[in-house]
């Protein structure tokens, strides 16, 4: 029996910020930004949008009434939390109207959180092949004004249906993973921007992929010639690429080449939206499927999976016969092209807001006149509503 993704859709919110734009702000050269860093825009969401609407936006992309019936396990990997107790998918089940006999609870462990839930949710399927599961990553990359790592900010969320017999991409039951306790990058609870070593974070972020890289095709007696791509989480897009250009001398000229190019199509997405965390590898999947030519049924397609602290995954996964029916492009074009730009003014003033509680009270609205947003905060609560 094949299990893997099903169906996939991302989510990112209405506005973003252009990098040229905050360069020229900060005073860098906007080439550092669009080709030293190798991103061109990130998106920003509003006071009233959070893990929860994200999530909630993302997973209504992809779900129907009759696919709601049958999942029966719900996963949000995230570490943009609203809650040090209460999981994010909670509100999410309530908004998006899943069964109660849903088994929902939050993962985090940095941007590899989606991850570990996949590899759960394929657990489950495998015991209970009729059933499936929904995991959704869903993140704010903050750093802070005026920080090394404001240009690598961004948000958005991941949904992924795993289901039997999926119809984008099998997963191959493959990995190899590893765990250090690093402080290459966290993000403690007194604070709500993230703290980086951001060149250490660089080094054990390639160090990882180097020591799965080789343990995989070990453990798996495989060889590179058995896969077509290498995708890659993607705070940023030249991280990937300095962690693909670590294997240069691993493999012949013509296929270092061929992988270089389609990690080329897996970066499209991450450069216009930015860091979604643990979402980025598989916002670089939609990006791979919709954009990367010549693409095969049996496809074998290697994914690394990176969370600082640090944890790292790599696994595989086979395209599947007609996935291209199951992506939706177009529809991403015009939702990126519709998007708002917000002027640095703007995304300062947005960016320094906070909520301000009175009393355990905080009245917002719906900001963004999206399907899913918070409206309030009532006696220290957080009240969730859908349009
Ligand atoms: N034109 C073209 N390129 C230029 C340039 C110019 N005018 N000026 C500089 N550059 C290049 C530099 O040569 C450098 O390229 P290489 O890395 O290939 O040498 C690149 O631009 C970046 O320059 P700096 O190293 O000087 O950049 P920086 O010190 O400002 O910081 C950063 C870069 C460390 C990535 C910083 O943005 C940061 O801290 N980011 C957050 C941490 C991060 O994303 N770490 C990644 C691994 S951890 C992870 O993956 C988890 C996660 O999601 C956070």
């Amino acid at each position: 029996m094949n299990i893997g993704i099903d169906r996939i859709d991302f989510y990112t919110p209405n506005q973003y910020v252009d990098l040229v734009d905050l360069a020229k702000r900060r005073d860098v050269d906007p080439d550092k930004f669009t080709i030293g860093i190798g991103q061109e825009k990130m998106g920003l969401p509003l006071i009233s949008q959070d893990a929860v609407t994200m999530a909630a936006m993302a997973a209504d992309k992809i779900l129907d009434e009759a696919t709601k019936k049958d999942i029966e396990l719900l996963i949000i990997g995230t570490e943009s939390g609203v809650d040090e107790s209460k999981a994010a998918s909670l509100f999410v089940r309530d908004l998006i109207g899943l069964p109660k006999t849903v088994r929902a609870f939050e993962i985090k462990e940095a941007c590899y959180g989606a991850t570990a839930g996949i590899q759960m949710a394929y657990n489950f399927v495998a015991q209970n092949p009729e059933k499936s599961a929904l995991v959704i990553s869903s993140d704010i990359a903050r750093y802070g004004l005026n920080t090394p790592g404001e240009v690598t900010q961004g948000a958005g969320a991941v949904a992924m249906l795993i289901k039997a017999e999926p119809k984008i991409l099998a997963l191959q039951n493959d990995s190899v993973f590893m765990s250090e306790n690093v402080g290459d990058f966290w993000r403690p609870t007194f604070s709500k921007y993230a703290f980086a070593r951001g060149k250490f974070s660089n080094e054990v972020y390639i160090r990882f992929f180097d020591e799965l890289y080789d343990a995989y095709f070990e453990k798996n007696n495989t060889t590179i010639d058995d896969l077509s791509a290498i995708l890659f989480h993607i705070p940023y897009s030249k991280m990937g690429k300095k962690a693909l250009q670590s294997v240069e001398n691993k493999v012949d000229e013509a296929k270092y080449h061929e992988l270089m190019q389609r990690y080329e199509s897996s970066i499209l997405l991450s450069k216009s939206i930015g860091n979604l965390y643990t979402g980025s590898l598989y916002l670089g999947l939609i990006s791979y499927l919709e954009n990367a030519e010549d693409l095969k049924t049996d496809d074998q397609i290697m994914l690394f999976s990176y969370g600082s602290g640090s944890m790292g995954e790599i696994f595989t996964g086979k395209l599947q016969p007609g996935y291209k029916e199951n992506l939706n492009q177009e529809q991403h074009l015009k939702e990126l092209a519709e998007r708002r730009k917000l002027s640095v003014d703007e995304y300062e003033t947005e960016f320094k807001k906070e909520i301000e509680i009175v009393d355990g009270d905080w009245f917002i609205g719906n900001l963004t006149n999206e399907k899913y947003y918070l409206e309030q905060i009532k006696e220290n609560e957080r009240i969730y509503k859908s349009l």
